[in-house]
């Protein structure tokens, strides 16, 4: 099953993707999570990736690109994937396209979950992430059992950098302008379902099970 995870900043796709992993046992692959942790570790991508990520902007397409086909040809790929973040523009998308057609393979769905703006901020405000496991909580709605502590791993709770209201703001900006063409996109090669995205993420996860048993 290739899948890909269509969303503003904060509408979820990490807090999906996690149970879409367990549920269909494909690998996610977010091309933010592959920067943070490039970040951390002090490569030149990271030097690179944290200029744009910092500013709510994107890492430049001929950057993503090659990171991210690179992953999906990775061999736990073989039977499936599902991609957290890319593509987030029509170039990202065409080039995942084409890719996939060179190796025989084509996406299933793609999954559209649907934010209101003013409750992406509420959610990016309140999101604390585990640093290890990257799992994701909310203050107040999404609490750990244990204050600061991650559930799955017992990591520190954090947030993240970019979690500010100005590049926030400008996170969601950048996606209306180049990210949500791809509705359209999507819509056109019939491979979109759009999920409310404000029902709790259980809900949102039955949901999203519902659209790609079809
Ligand atoms: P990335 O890490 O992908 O960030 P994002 O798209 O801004 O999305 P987020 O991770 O902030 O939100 P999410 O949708 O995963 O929501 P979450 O599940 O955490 O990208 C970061 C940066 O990297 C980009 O700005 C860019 O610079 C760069 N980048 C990455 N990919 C790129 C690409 N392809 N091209 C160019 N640049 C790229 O949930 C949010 C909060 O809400 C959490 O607190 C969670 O607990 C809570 N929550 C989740 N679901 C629900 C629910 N149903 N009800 C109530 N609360 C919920
Ligand atoms: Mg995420």
């Amino acid at each position: 099953m290739n899948l890909i995870i269509l969303g503003a900043p904060g509408s979820g796709k990490g807090t999906q993707a996690v149970k879409l992993t367990k549920r269909f046992g494909v690998p996610a692959i977010s091309t933010g999570d592959i920067f943070r942790a490039n970040i951390a570790g002090g490569t030149e991508l990271g030097k690179k990736a944290k200029a744009y990520m910092d500013r709510g902007e994107l890492v430049p397409d001929e950057i993503v690109i090659a990171i991210a086909l690179d992953r999906i040809d990775e061999c736990d790929c073989k039977d499936g994937f599902l991609l957290d973040g890319f593509p987030r523009t029509t170039e990202q998308a065409d080039a995942l396209e084409r890719h996939l057609a060179v190796s025989g393979r084509s996406l299933d769905k793609v999954i559209l979950i649907d934010v209101p703006a003013d409750e992406l901020v509420r959610r990016i405000a309140g999101r604390r992430t585990c640093a290890d496991c990257g799992a994701s909580y909310h203050i107040p709605d999404i609490l750990p059992a244990k204050d600061g502590v991650c559930d799955v791993c017992g990591g520190e709770l954090k947030r993240r950098s970019d979690d500010n209201e100005a590049t926030v703001r400008n996170r969601i900006e950048v996606y209306n302008a180049n990210t949500a063409p791809l509705v359209d996109y999507y819509g056109a090669k019939t491979l979109l379902a759009r999920i409310a995205g404000t029902t709790g993420p259980d809900n949102v996860f039955a949901d999203t099970v519902k659209a790609l048993d079809k």
